[in-house]
Formats: C-alpha cells, sequence, structure tokens
C-alpha cells in the first residue's frame, strides 16, 4: 500500500493513518509532495517505516513511481490538496504523489482535506468528477471544525474511516454485476410542522449493508431515513422521511434489484392527520390517532409471489422467543432471509449479535461488527444469487 501525502494542514493526521494500517497488517510506503514535507517531517514516517520516505522522482535514479505503482494493492492519498486533485485530473506526474497516481495498477483512493469553499468550487468538484470518472474513490471529506476554526465541509476523514474504505475496496468483488437496494435509519413520521414521531435507529447496520455490497461490486441504490451518517463511497442515496417516502422509493427500483435488505427501522404507525400548523397546548391530555404505515418488506413479498428474484432480507427485533418470532417474520412476509437481533443488542452501537434465520437453518453469529455481520448476511444473498438462474 502506498500512501500519499500532499501539503494540507491534515498532513499531521497521516502518520496516524500509517500506523493504523501498519496495525491492520498492510505493508505500507510513503510518498510525500514538496509541500507535505513543510508540514510533516521525512523523519517521522522513516522512523515508522524503518524506511524513508520518497520525496524525490529525481533521487537515486530509476523509476521509482513505475516501480512503487506496480507494487502498490492501493495507493491512498491523505490528505488530498485541492492542488493535487487539480493536477491528478489533468493527468500530471510533476511530484512523486501525482507520478505515483499516474502509474497505479490497483485502486486509488483520496481522502480529500481543504477549506469548504475551496471543497465546493466547481472547478476541484470537476476534478473530483474527473478521477472518479478515471475509476479512483473517495471518502470524506467530512463536515467538522476546520484549521480556520469554522464548521464546514472539508475536514479530512478519519484515519479510520480510511483504513474501512481501503479494505472495502480491496475485498471480494463476488457482488459484481448486481444490484442491491438497502434500507437503513428510521423513519420519522410528523404531526405538526416541528412534532413528529420517531425511533431509536442511527441507520448503521444498514449503511454498513450499502457499505460493503458496493466494496464487494455490487450497484447499491441506499434508501435512507434521517441520519448523520456519511454515504458510504460508492453508494448512491436517496433521502426520504416518512414510511410512505420510503415505501415509492424502495417499489421504484425494486423490480430491477437483485437483492433488497430492508435494515431500516420502519414506522408501523403514522399520525392520522398530519397539522398543517403547529399544535397549540391546551389544559387537558390530547389524544393522537395513528393508523398503520404499509408493511414495505412484506409487499415486496407479496409483489415477489413466487419468483426467486430479488432476494429479500428483513429484520427483526425481538425480546424474547428470537428464533420463532424471526422463522414466524420469515413465512408471514415471504421472505428468504431475517437478521434478528435482541431488543437490548444491536440498536446504536457499532457492533451486533443476531441469528440469521432462513428457511432451512438457524445460525447464530455472535457478537461482531456491524461491517462483519453486513458480510455474512451478504454471503447468504452470494449464495441464493448463485443458485438457479441470475
Ligand atoms: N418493515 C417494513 N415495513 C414496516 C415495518 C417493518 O418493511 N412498516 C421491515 C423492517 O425493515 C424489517 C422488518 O420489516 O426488515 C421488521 O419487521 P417488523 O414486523 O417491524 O418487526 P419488528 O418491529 O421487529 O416486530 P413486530 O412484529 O413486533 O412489530
Amino acid at each position: 500500500m502506498v500512501v500519499g501525502v500532499a501539503g494540507g494542514i491534515a498532513a499531521f493526521k497521516a502518520p496516524t493513518l500509517v500506523r493504523e494500517l501498519l496495525a491492520a497488517g498492510a505493508e505500507v510506503r510513503v510518498a510525500m509532495t514538496g509541500s507535505a514535507q513543510r508540514f510533516v517531517g521525512a523523519a517521522t514516517f522513516g522512523g515508522l517505516l524503518g524506511r524513508p520516505p520518497l520525496t524525490d522522482l529525481w533521487h537515486g535514479g530509476g523509476e521509482p513511481h513505475v516501480a512503487w505503482g506496480a507494487w502498490a494493492d492501493a495507493v491512498v492519498v491523505a490528505p488530498a490538496t485541492a492542488n493535487l486533485l487539480a493536477r491528478a485530473a489533468a493527468g500530471m506526474a510533476d511530484d512523486p504523489v501525482a507520478a505515483i497516481v499516474c502509474c497505479a495498477r490497483g485502486p486509488v483512493l483520496w481522502a480529500p482535506a481543504m477549506h469548504g469553499r475551496m471543497w465546493r468550487r466547481a472547478t476541484v468538484q470537476a476534478a473530483v468528477r474527473r478521477l472518479r470518472e478515471a475509476g479512483d474513490a473517495f471518502v470524506g471529506p467530512e463536515r467538522g471544525p476546520l484549521a480556520s476554526g469554522e464548521v464546514d465541509e472539508g475536514r479530512m476523514a478519519e484515519p479510520s474511516a480510511i483504513v474501512a474504505a481501503l479494505s472495502a475496496l480491496l475485498g471480494p468483488r463476488d457482488l459484481a454485476g448486481r444490484h442491491v437496494l438497502v434500507t437503513a435509519g428510521p423513519t420519522l413520521e410528523d404531526i405538526d410542522p416541528v412534532r413528529f414521531l420517531g425511533n431509536r435507529s442511527s441507520g448503521r447496520m444498514g449503511f454498513a449493508v450499502a457499505g460493503r455490497a458496493a466494496a464487494r461490486g455490487a450497484r447499491v441504490t441506499l434508501v435512507a431515513g434521517p441520519t448523520t451518517l456519511p454515504t458510504p463511497p460508492g453508494v448512491e442515496r436517496v433521502d426520504v422521511r416518512s414510511a410512505l417516502q420510503m415505501h415509492d422509493a424502495v417499489v421504484a427500483c425494486f423490480e430491477q434489484a437483485d437483492a433488497v435488505v430492508m435494515a431500516a427501522a420502519v414506522a408501523d404507525y403514522r399520525p392520522a392527520r398530519r397539522l398543517e400548523h403547529k399544535l397549540k397546548k391546551g389544559e387537558g391530555p390530547i389524544r393522537l390517532q395513528l393508523e398503520r404505515n404499509p408493511d414495505i418488506l412484506a409487499d415486496l413479498g407479496a409483489r415477489r409471489g413466487d419468483a426467486s428474484r430479488p432476494v429479500l432480507v428483513g429484520f427483526a427485533v425481538e425480546s424474547e422467543e428470537l428464533e420463532a418470532a424471526a422463522r414466524d417474520k420469515l413465512r408471514r412476509k415471504r421472505v428468504d432471509l431475517v437478521v434478528a437481533n435482541h431488543a437490548e443488542v444491536g440498536f446504536g452501537g457499532e457492533q451486533n449479535e443476531a441469528l440469521l434465520v432462513t428457511e432451512e437453518a438457524t445460525r447464530p453469529t455472535g457478537r461482531l461488527d456491524k461491517r462483519a455481520l453486513a458480510d455474512l448476511l451478504l454471503d447468504e444473498v452470494v449464495a441464493r444469487l448463485a443458485d438457479g438462474a441470475s
């Protein structure tokens, strides 16, 4: 893996990224632009790696960019400045990082970091588009405090997020050519212009499934209820608010999908009437009338009928009789796999523990990272897609 470092304040996080990559078992080499060396010393990387970073294309003879580009299974540029993005998008190769990117055999991942106004400038966005069209991937930038003290979009993704994006880029491609539709997050059901009914779903499980499916080569449409999570690299995102909007968005692309994973915590009820004006309080209690939302998953199961496509995956949250309830859901909603969680585990955190329930078997997963659970679920989807005609 080559880590390319360009000249921005976020360069101080590049040594942390290198350490995290080493801890994850990667072999790492570092290349730096001239201005990167004004922000972080070559000696820092030399100390971490036991070999000096590449800082000069002319020193030492040979063609280091060719050798390094061929050696690396991936190149990650962190931080990527507006200047370097523009030069790389124009095909320039006038410093060690740009030259290695230009000669990279494997995927290239950019982690941009710059002022928000710079990031939004049309010329910078055009460079990003051009690099994406060339097949490169991006992680971040995130919204947060910038070097100037302003809060804006432009902060480099955290090293851990960069490592995750890299491992996603390098994973198996067993969903290539498939379209996976994923739902995630809560739905919010409006009472009036300022109040709503909601739930505590963070969206992490669905976002993990979307991210892993994209990393495994799928075209992914993520229909997301309101969450603050960043869109995983390579995922098309459709934002919705209510269960009815989610239903419409899912039905609109259900027929083109090879698999649908309903990880959203869809509200079963909505206020019977959405008030146009803010509800005023009175002295006594008030009564809120609720009506049923459509059950999106059951609707898909019914629409699919006896066909085997798309593969349908649902989630269940239960506090007792986990397996029996999941099995009942499997049959009632006519789906292929139910991922059943204990109500006490799973909501909000990074980890989960579930039973994978299919018609044929029940598999406990043990406690694991949501991304790892996403992979187990997708393994089941891949197996079902491989069964029979596509
Ligand atoms: N689901 C859905 N549409 C709804 C409600 C749920 O598509 N209106 C999906 C969820 O995305 C999830 C599964 O159905 O995949 C959960 O089913 P649900 O019946 O809501 O189960 P729980 O809420 O776990 O349990 P209960 O039956 O007790 O409501």
